[in-house]
C-alpha cells in the first residue's frame, strides 16, 4: 500500500505538468490517458529491489554527482564477447575504478546496416550473439550488488528500416507511414534540403531516401537505413517511452538519449534542437521521476555550449541529468596541437560559472569521431581561421603535419564545407603508435606522458570522468576494420577495436607502456576517490601562469586547495601558481613550492596546498 502511494505521490507532482505539455503537444486526452495508465503498469511490474533502489537514490539526488563516479564505455563484444563475458570481467572494471559502465549499444540490429547499433530493429530483443534481455537483466543486478551502474544507448530519433514498423511502413499501411516521415513528391524533401544541414556528408548524404518500391522518400538524417521518427505522432512518443520504461525496469541507471537535438522536425527550420525536443525530453524526465526515480538521462547534445546548456533545462524544470562536455573535448586536442591553452582557459572558465547543478560528462574522446566545434570567434582573434585550422588540426592528428607524432584517420571528409572530423584513439593521438613503430624508448616515454596529462586533466574537470575502454592501458587504433565490407566504409571503428586482453595483462608490469598508463591512471583515480578537494561540490576555477601554453586549474573545498597545472607544450617550463605558498605533490609526496612550479613538456603537477 504505501508503495503504491509512492507512485500517486510522484505522479500528482507532475501530473498538471505533464498534462500540460503532452496536451500541447498532441492535443489527445485518449493517448495522454493510455500514457498514464501504462505508466502504472510498468511501476506495478517494476521489481522489488529496483523500487529500493529508487526510493534510495531519491534520498540522495546528487548521487551521480559523487566523486567516485567514474564512466567506461564499451562495446560488449569488443569487451568480453557477450552479456555474460562481460558479468565476468565486472572485477577487473572495478580494478579500473570503475563504477559506471555504459554499454554500447546492444539490441537488435541487421548486419552491416548497423551503424554501430544506431539502428535498432527491436527495441525489445538484444542482438543474438550478444545475449538475451534476461543476461542483461541478470548483469545489471550484478553490477547493482557490486555497487556498480549501467548507462544504455537509448535511440529514439530513428529505427533501422528492417523494425517492424519501418517494413509496415514500406508496405503501404498509412498508420505506420505516419510514424516516420514519408513524402511521394520530391517538393518537400527538396524544401527540408534547403535548411536543414547533413550530418555524414560522404557516407551518407543528403537528408532523405528515395523508396522505389514504396514510391516514397522518407527521412533518414543519418544513414539511409536509419529512418527518422515523427514525434508528431503522439503513438511514436507514447511507444517510446514504453522503451524507455522497459529498460528502467530492467536495471538501467542512465539512458543516454542518443542525438536528442534531432527528435523534432519542423520545415523551414534547421531541424535541430527546436522547442518541442525540449518538451519531449522534459516529459521524460518527468516520466522517470514517476515510474523509476533510479533512472537518469543523459543527453547526447554534440554542440557548442550555448546550445547544449539548455538540455539541462532550468533548476525548476530539469530536462538532462548529465550532458557531455564536448566542446571541451575537442579544445583539449586543440591546444594540445597549437600548444596554446588561452582558449582551454576560457572554455573552462565558461563551465565553472555555470549552475553547480549542471553535471558534465568528461572524456577525451569517445567511439564517435572528434568534430573540430570550437570557438571560431575566438580563435579569429588569435588569427586561426575556421577552415584553414581544422585542416591543420586534422593534418596534425593524421600525422601529416611535420612532427606531429599522432596517428588517426579523417571521418567524413566533406570537400564543400572541408569539414572532416577526426578518428583515433587517446595513445595513438599521444604518439604512442609511431613511438612504438619506432621502438624509441625517449618517444615512448613522452607518449605515455602526453596521454597520462590528458587524462590527469580529464580527471581535474568538474563533472563525470568517461574513459573510453582500452584507453586505460593505451590501446592503439585498429586498422583491421578495413578489410570488413560492413565497416570499412566508417573509419569510426579505427578506435573501436576489440578489447586485447593479452596486453591487458601487462597492466601490473610497471615497465611496460600497458601497465605505466594504467598504473598512472590508477593513481590519479585513487587520488580522485578518496582526497576532499575532489568533492562534487569544491569550487573550480582556473589562475594565469603568464604562459599560454600552461594551464592551472585549482580545485577548492573547505579550505583545502590543489593546483592542476598542465603543459600542453613539448618544453619544460617553470610557472607560478600562487604567491607565497607551500605545498605538496600529491604523486610523489614531495614539497613544492607554489610560487614557482616545475612542469616537464607535455607534462603536468598535482599539488595540495
Ligand atoms: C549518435 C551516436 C553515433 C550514431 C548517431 C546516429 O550520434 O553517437 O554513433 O552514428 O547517433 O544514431
Amino acid at each position: 500500500m504505501a508503495k503504491m502511494m509512492t507512485f500517486e505521490e510522484r505522479l500528482k507532482k507532475h501530473h498538471d505538468e505533464l498534462r500540460w505539455l503532452y496536451m500541447e503537444l498532441y492535443d489527445n486526452s485518449d493517448m495522454f490517458y493510455e500514457l498514464c495508465t501504462q505508466m502504472e503498469r510498468f511501476y506495478q511490474e517494476r521489481s522489488s529491489a529496483l523500487k529500493e533502489r529508487d526510493l534510495e537514490k531519491e534520498a540522495d539526488p546528487a548521487w551521480f554527482k559523487k566523486q567516485d563516479m567514474m564512466g567506461m564505455m564499451l562495446y560488449i563484444d569488443n569487451f568480453a564477447g557477450n552479456l555474460r563475458g562481460v558479468e565476468r570481467k565486472l572485477n577487473y572494471l572495478q580494478e579500473c575504478s570503475v563504477n559506471t559502465i555504459h554499454l554500447m549499444p546492444f539490441l537488435d540490429v541487421t548486419k552491416g546496416k548497423s551503424d554501430g547499433g544506431y539502428a535498432v530493429s527491436d527495441f525489445r530483443k538484444v542482438r543474438e550473439d550478444l545475449g538475451t534481455i534476461e543476461d542483461l537483466a541478470h548483469l545489471t543486478g550484478k553490477c547493482h550488488e557490486k555497487g556498480m551502474n549501467v548507462c544504455m544507448d537509448f535511440v529514439m530519433n530513428h529505427t533501422s528500416e528492417d523494425h517492424e514498423w519501418a517494413k509496415r511502413a514500406r508496405a503501404g499501411e498509412g498508420e505506420y507511414m505516419s510514424r516516420y516521415f514519408f513524402y511521394a513528391d520530391p517538393s518537400i524533401p527538396q524544401a527540408y534540403e534547403r535548411t536543414v544541414p547533413q550530418v555524414f556528408p560522404t557516407t551518407a548524404p543528403g537528408n532523405f531516401t528515395w523508396l522505389p518500391d514504396a514510391g516514397h522518400y522518407v527521412m533518414t538524417t543519418f544513414y539511409p537505413y536509419q529512418w527518422d521518427l515523427n514525434y508528431r505522432n503522439p503513438r511514436v512518443f507514447n511507444e517510446m517511452m514504453y522503451n524507455f520504461l522497459f529498460f528502467a525496469n530492467l536495471g538501467m541507471d542512465i539512458i543516454r538519449i542518443d542525438a536528442v537535438p534531432y527528435i523534432w522536425k519542423e520545415l523551414g527550420t534547421p531541424c535541430r534542437n527546436l522547442p518541442q525536443v525540449h518538451t519531449i525530453v522534459r516529459m521524460m524526465r518527468m516520466i522517470g521521476e514517476i515510474v523509476c526515480p533510479a533512472t537518469i538521462l543523459l543527453g547526447e547534445v554534440v554542440m557548442e555550449p550555448a546550445k547544449v546548456v539548455p538540455y539541462f533545462g532550468t533548476v525548476e524544470k530539469p530536462e538532462c541529468h548529465m550532458l557531455y562536455n564536448v566542446t571541451t573535448m575537442a579544445t583539449i586536442w586543440h591546444s594540445l596541437a597549437v600548444q596554446d591553452t588561452e582558449l582551454l582557459k576560457k572554455q573552462l572558465d565558461t563551465v565553472c560559472a555555470l549552475p553547480k547543478e549542471y553535471t558534465f560528462l568528461n572524456y577525451l574522446r569517445c567511439h564517435d569521431d572528434i568534430g573540430w566545434g570550437l570557438d571560431f570567434a575566438f580563435l579569429q582573434t588569435q588569427g586561426m581561421e575556421e577552415v584553414a585550422h581544422k585542416r591543420f588540426l586534422n593534418d596534425y592528428y593524421t600525422g601529416r603535419f611535420p612532427g606531429s607524432e599522432s596517428r588517426g584517420q579523417l571521418y567524413n571528409d566533406d570537400p564543400v564545407t572541408q569539414d572532416a572530423r577526426f578518428c583515433g584513439t587517446a595513445a595513438s593521438m599521444c604518439g604512442l603508435e609511431t613511438a612504438l613503430a619506432a621502438q624509441d624508448k625517449e618517444r615512448i616515454s613522452q607518449a605515455i606522458g602526453l596521454d597520462l596529462m590528458l587524462h590527469a586533466y580529464m580527471l581535474i574537470q568538474s563533472g563525470i570522468p568517461m574513459i573510453y575502454s582500452g584507453d586505460e592501458i593505451g590501446q592503439l587504433n585498429d586498422y583491421s576494420y578495413q578489410d570488413d565490407p560492413d565497416k570499412c566504409q566508417d573509419s569510426r571503428y579505427i578506435h573501436r577495436g576489440a578489447f586485447q586482453w593479452e596486453l591487458a595483462k601487462k597492466r601490473k608490469n610497471k615497465t611496460s607502456p600497458q601497465g605505466r598508463i594504467f598504473q598512472g591512471l590508477d593513481r590519479l583515480e585513487q587520488i580522485r576517490k578518496q582526497d576532499l578537494v575532489f568533492a562534487e561540490d569544491a569550487a573550480v576555477y582556473t589562475v594565469p601562469t603568464g604562459h599560454h601554453g600552461i594551464l592551472c586549474v585549482i580545485r577548492e573545498k573547505d579550505g583545502r586547495r590543489m593546483a592542476g597545472v598542465f603543459n600542453f607544450t613539448s618544453h619544460d617550463a617553470s610557472v607560478p601558481v600562487w604567491q607565497d605558498a607551500q605545498g605538496q605533490d600529491m604523486l610523489t609526496g614531495g614539497a613544492a613550492d607554489l610560487s614557482e612550479v616545475p612542469v616537464a613538456g607535455h607534462g603536468f603537477r598535482w599539488i595540495v596546498f
